[in-house]
């Protein structure tokens, strides 16, 4: 099993001279972000052995790799029908390459109801909901501990450093805990007065599975999500997924200015 980790590694490796020790992971319709690295290799997840492939619009199926940064355009979600270990595979090959800090990203809907779309929210803690988690199974020693602590799963000296970089480009962010739906299905009203009632600030169909993961890999987690849309119920309208790309191109050059600083202040 650790086999196919470490074979879709060596051929990443084979694929760049680059070392990166930082990686983001772009949510839907924010991939653009990864076209700024002009020297980067370009590794399409297809040719990666074992790497699973995404089927969603909005999510090109790429490593973007750059001398400090490595970039994934694009991730595969559990409502496509990958098992929770083909969700995280990615995780797992970016620890063993090397990666010590992740920043992930998403796009997400909005519980709390002073947020509005197009708003960026710095996730503090998450709920996973999925009904599942990606560490069931026989541990993998090699990766982390059986039971690995999640009480600062998005490290504070990363929020920390989000902040100051939000201040500092004048750019408003907002701080919150994400819920984790499996979706495809967008949620219910009802569902998301249950999600709000519970402590959620947004919704959306991935990243914990991810951050469980990283948390038990040992690497440094910072997460960020685009409210792309209120969620149902907290706005009337109907939700579709053409919304959530439109918002994402909406504010991607404020997301970019951010992602970027943040880079400036961790590598
Ligand atoms: N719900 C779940 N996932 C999402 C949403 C939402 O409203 N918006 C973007 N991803």
């Amino acid at each position: 099993m650790e086999e196919k980790y470490l074979a879709a590694c060596e051929y990443i490796k084979n694929r760049t001279k680059f070392r990166p020790e930082v990686a983001v992971i772009l949510g839907s319709g924010l991939g653009d972000f990864a076209e700024r690295f002009n020297n980067a290799e370009h590794v399409s997840y297809k040719d990666i052995p074992y790497f699973p492939t995404s089927t969603v619009e909005g999510h090109a199926g790429k490593f973007v790799i750059s001398e400090n940064v490595m970039c994934m355009q694009g991730r595969v979600h559990y409502y496509e029908g990958y098992k929770m270990e083909d969700v995280t595979f990615a995780i797992r090959v970016m620890h063993i390459f090397g990666i010590k800090k992740i920043i992930i990203t998403n796009a997400a809907g909005g519980v709390n109801k002073s947020f509005n779309p197009g708003d960026l929210m710095i996730i503090t803690d998450h709920i996973n909901m999925m009904g599942t988690n990606p560490l069931i199974g026989k541990n993998i020693d090699i990766f982390g501990p059986r039971f690995p602590d999640m009480s600062e799963a998005y490290n504070k000296d990363l929020i920390k450093i989000a902040e100051k970089c939000a201040a500092e480009n004048n750019i408003e962010t907002k701080k919150g805990v994400y819920i984790s739906m499996t979706g495809p299905s967008f949620e219910t009203p009802a569902e998301i007065k249950m999600a709000s009632i519970l402590g959620a600030d947004a919704v959306g169909m991935s990243t914990v599975p991810e951050v469980i993961v990283a948390n038990h890999c040992g690497m440094k987690v910072l997460g960020i999500s685009c409210i792309t849309n209120m969620a149902a119920g907290v706005s009337q309208k109907p939700l579709c997924h053409e919304e959530v790309i439109e918002t994402g191109n909406a504010v991607k050059s404020k997301f970019a200015v951010l992602i970027q600083s943040i880079l400036d202040n961790i590598i």
